[in-house]
């Protein structure tokens, strides 16, 4: 799916990213601040990138905002946005030749098989901290797996080697020029970090909006759907986002909105429950059940340090 914004900008996420946000933009964009709404807000930080959706929609239809601060803890993800920021022309380039060598194979199951086990042998030759060349191409690497691979995932094991097998989809788009493009022009002038959602404390200013997308917590022990990451994403980590939500939260100035999961035993309600926090409940299609990967409504809880009042 993409995503239309203002000067009919078509903006796809590159990757398939679980959680992603897409579906839920316009019931978002009702609830953003109305100081976003009205151009007063200069700052946006999005802790949890992903796949972006909300970063992009909010970068081509917000022309007040001057700065932009994206993260994430995923390195294949960062390295990932720093290429498409940095160096699309090389990137299409480069997915130019991985999709011509994948339509012209005799067995392209066996031409996915042969890019995943290049992508996992070379994952300890990378160097994920400074912007080098190899980038390019393990982001073509990657950017052809997602939307080649079963279902369209991104998951990695525990030693960080991506594990889904291939999709047999009759003819995957891989890429679509335009829309990297466009987002190459996004990223201009926005800063990436990669690490965890502490690093914001080091960079967040007053008149902000800051939008808070972490892995959600499980609804049952069977629908874990947070392994993003080797790192997990555990009660642990929920309390001291909920402790960062809560300090920033007394700057009026900083406006914060969080989503996650509405777990039946109201485990948020109780975790977000200080003065001034509204939590509202919205209606999402989600992956109900990993295992029949059943689609149904559910709720998503959103957080926020302001009155949601539903703008049109
Ligand atoms: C639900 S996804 C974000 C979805 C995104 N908003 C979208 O629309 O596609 C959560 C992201 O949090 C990242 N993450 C997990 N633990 C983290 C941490 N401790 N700090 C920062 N990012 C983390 C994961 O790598 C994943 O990309």
């Amino acid at each position: 799916m993409s995503i239309k914004v203002e000067n009919d900008k078509v903006v796809k996420p590159f990757l398939k990213w679980a959680g992603g946000k897409t579906q839920l933009l316009t019931k978002l964009e009702k609830r953003f601040p109305g100081e976003l709404i009205n151009g007063e807000i200069e700052n946006y930080y999005e802790p949890f990138l992903g796949g972006g959706a909300v970063f992009f929609f909010i970068k081509s239809k917000y022309k007040s905002l001057k700065n932009f601060y994206l993260y994430d803890i995923n390195p294949e993800l960062f390295i990932a946005y720093s290429v498409i920021q940095k160096n699309v022309d090389n990137l299409i380039e480069s997915l130019g030749i991985i999709k011509e060598e994948y339509l012209s194979s005799k067995n392209r199951k066996d031409y996915f098989l042969e890019i995943r086990s290049k992508f996992n042998s070379s994952l300890d030759s990378i160097n994920f901290q400074e912007y080098n060349n190899t980038w390019i191409e393990r982001t073509s690497q990657i950017i052809f797996l997602n939307k080649t691979c079963f279902n369209g995932l991104f998951r990695v094991n525990k030693k960080g080697h991506f594990n889904v097998p291939f999709g047999a989809y009759k003819n995957p788009a891989i890429y679509d020029k335009t829309a990297l493009i466009n987002s190459s022009q996004l990223l201009d002038n926005v800063k990436l970090f990669l690490g965890d959602f502490e690093l914001i404390n080091d960079h967040i200013k007053e008149n902000s909006f800051v939008y808070f997308d972490p892995p959600y917590k499980a609804l049952s022990s069977s629908s874990n759907f947070t392994s993003y990451s080797r790192d997990n994403f555990d009660d642990h980590a929920q309390i001291r986002l909920a402790n960062l939500f809560k300090q920033f939260a007394k700057t009026k100035s900083i406006k914060l909105m969080l989503s996650n999961s509405d777990t039946k035993d109201g485990y948020f309600d109780s975790l977000y429950n200080f003065d001034q926090i509204e939590i509202k409940r919205i209606l999402a299609k989600r992956m109900i059940n990993s295992v029949s990967n059943k689609r149904g409504e559910i709720n998503e809880l959103v957080i926020t340090n302001y009155s949601q009042n539903l703008f049109d």
